[in-house]
Parts: structure tokens; sequence; C-alpha cells
């Protein structure tokens, strides 16, 4: 049989993450800077063991269960006072849902929202799986370009009266706005600003994509959220358990108004009915008995430590005309290489002759042809090679 005939036009738009790829050849006689994983040693693992035997011992019932689509009323109830210590206002549980990571809800966001053929812009370069997700319902992704402060917002005007010129439909501006998958850039203060008064000025949706915001371990404090700062409710905001707890457990949220949520449950309804139940209490709990703010010390302390070393080696080892971003949130460095070089040709050598593996940049533009950056994760790696 040939599958492909039986394929649909949309599964030919599924691509397989070139990152994923490249984690299966890595084998443990490289060292990998190429993953996206968090430190093994920061999950609170004996704590979510206590965690789950008392759930599993009180509420087996309810954990053990279906449960509603918009998720585990008691775990809404922490996150709306967990967000609120960032400054993020919700009126309540009906203004969250959780989800299956923030990937479903990227993939939910696309499901929502994007007609083919209509307008996303996103920052370029962005989180691929956030392309991925997007790229599924056929829109015309458009990146623009960052600085050291995040997307460039006069750029981001042009872009969109271009759009709008041309007669294109425009539906979201998707950003993450602090330490960014993959640069590890936080946008300034005055560009959040001004991002919110253009989503504003030309009824935009934001989608703020904010996986590291609670991890960030920048001396200073961190820039306000993009949803603390909404007044208009045009701000769709997404987290994540997976790098304040663990990744393993699956659990994001997504917080809205409560006509967007509305909207959410009803895609989710058909993914997946809801979330796991059982790590939805466990969750809860874990936010209720404090694990996960005592834990975040923790974590911010683990990966400052790491991103140094691997800022010291770079100043260390890397020769003149290479450059690279210094994060003070999220799991990565960005390098750039002199134009001449193709990081993605010379991974290979990178991997059999040297034993190092990173990600190249180019499939992190959504449409801009560079070849010399690359990403490094500092998040996984041992400070010491085992070998
Ligand atoms: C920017 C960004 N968004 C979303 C995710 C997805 O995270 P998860 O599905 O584990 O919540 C990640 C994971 O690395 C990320 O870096």
């Amino acid at each position: 049989m040939n599958i492909n005939e039986f394929l649909s036009d949309r599964s030919k738009l599924m691509k397989a993450s070139e990152i994923r790829e490249l984690l299966k050849w890595v084998t443990e006689n490289v060292i990998s800077f190429g993953g996206g994983m968090p430190d093994p040693s920061s999950f609170p693992a004996k704590e979510i063991m206590e965690v789950t035997k008392d759930v599993l011992t009180t509420k087996a019932e309810k954990a053990l269960q279906y449960g509603t689509t918009g998720g585990v009323l008691e775990l809404k109830e922490e996150l709306t006072k967990f967000m609120d210590k960032v400054g993020i206002k919700v009126d309540g549980p009906e203004n969250i849902i959780i989800t299956v990571g923030s990937q479903e809800a990227l993939d939910i966001v696309g499901r929502l929202f994007i007609n083919p053929g209509d307008y996303v812009i996103t920052e370029s370069p962005t989180y691929l799986a956030a392309l991925q997700a997007f790229r599924i319902y056929g829109p015309r992704i458009i990146g623009v370009p960052m600085d050291e402060y995040g997307i460039k917002v006069d750029v981001l005007e042009g872009v969109i009266k271009k759009v709008i010129e041309d007669g294109g439909k425009l539906k979201f501006i998707y950003v993450v706005p602090t330490g960014q998958n993959p640069t590890g850039i936080t946008m300034s203060m005055e560009r959040r600003k001004a991002l919110l008064e253009i989503a504003s000025r030309y009824d935009l949706l934001i989608i703020e994509d904010d996986p590291y915001g609670y991890i960030y371990f920048g001396d200073e404090e961190p820039p306000m959220r993009l949803k603390a700062m909404d007044s208009e409710g045009r701000v769709i905001y997404l987290s994540t358990f997976s790098k304040i707890a663990a990744p393993g457990l699956r659990l994001g949220w997504v917080a809205a108004s409560d006509e967007v949520i509305k909207w959410f449950e009803l895609a989710k309804q058909s993914i997946d009915l809801h979330t796991s139940t059982l790590n939805q209490y466990i969750a809860a709990e874990l936010l209720r008995r404090g694990v996960i703010e005592r834990n975040i010390p923790r974590i911010k302390e683990i990966y400052r430590t790491k991103r140094d070393l691997m800022l010291q080696a770079l100043n260390e080892y890397m020769p003149e005309g290479v450059t690279w971003t210094k994060p003070s949130a999220g799991m990565f460095i960005w390098l750039t290489t002199p134009k001449k070089i193709d990081t993605g040709e010379m991974l290979g050598t990178a991997i059999k002759k040297y034993g190092v593996a990173y990600v190249p940049g180019k499939s992190f533009y959504p449409n801009e042809d560079r070849h010399n950056d690359m990403r490094l994760n500092f998040t996984y790696p041992t400070p010491q090679a085992d070998f």
C-alpha cells in the first residue's frame, strides 16, 4: 500500500522537527547543546512522589476520573493566585483553561484563528514548534527581525501596514517576550508597551508565550508580562509547568477573556476531552503546598550558573567574528558566525569530528534565508563532560 495516496493535504504540511531528528543521532559520546530540555536535577521529584501518594489516598475517585475540558477547578484557582503575583489579574477560573503543555495551546491557537492564506506575524527567529503548529493551518507567516531589545516595533508596523494595503487578513502577533526560544532575548519594557499599542491601533490579537518568565534569572526584575499590561483583552497568555516543575507532567495553561477560553474549550473537547486529571490534582497540590515557589529559586540558580559557564567558555574559545546573546532567562544562547559559514553544513563535522551538537539556526526563521546562526542549550548538559 502507498500511504501517501491516503494522506490529507494538511498532513503534507507537517514536517518532522529537525531538533527531534537531531536528538535521535546524538549518542552518549556527544556533548549535545542541541536539545531543549530542563536540567533533571531541577525536578522536585521527591515532592511530586509525596503529593501523588496523598492525592491518590485522599481523592482517587476524582483524580482518576474523567474531568471537565476546562480543567480542575482547584488548579485554576491556584493558578489565579500564582499569576496574580506577577501582575496578571484574571477574574476567575472562567479565564483559564488547562492544556497538555503549551504545545497543545499553540495548536489550538492555529485551529481557532487561522484560515488558509491569513497572515500571522512572529519574531524572527522564533520558536520552531510554534511555526510547525501554525503551518498546519496554512497561514502566511511573516517574521519580524529582533535586536537585543526584542522585536523591532518599527519594522513590525511597516509589515502590518503592507499586509493591510495588500488586502491581507492579519490575525495575530506571536511573541515569546522573556528568554525567547531560540535567542534568549528578553523584550524591553519600552518594546512591550509599543507592541501593545500597535496591536491596539491595528486591532490584532497578541499570543504571549511565556514558559520562562517565572524562572527569570537576571540581576534586575523581569519586565512586566504583556498580559499584565493588557487593558483590552487582546493578549492570549500561554504558560506551562514544563520549566517550573517538570515537562513530563505535560501541563500548560492559557489565560484570556472568558469568551476566548470558551472557544479554546470547544476546540480542546474534540482533541482530547481534557488534560490528565491526576496530573492536574498533583499540580494544584504542588502550588498549594508552595513546592513550586520554593523550587523556583533553585532552578534559577542552576540555570544562572550554567549560563555563566557557557558564556565563559564561549569567551575563551570562540574565534573573532563570532557573536552571541547573553540571556537573563530561558534555556538558550544564540550564536552567530561570519556569513561564510553554514552551520547546517558544519553540523555533521561538529558531531563526527568533535563530538559536539547544536541546532542550526536556519529552521527558526519563518521566511529569512539565514544559515550562519546556531542555538545552544545550556540547561541540560552537565558542566563536566562525562567521558
Ligand atoms: C517558547 C516555547 N513555547 C512552548 C513550549 C512548549 O512547552 P510545553 O508544551 O512543554 O509546555 C516551549 C518548550 O520548550 C517553548 O520553548
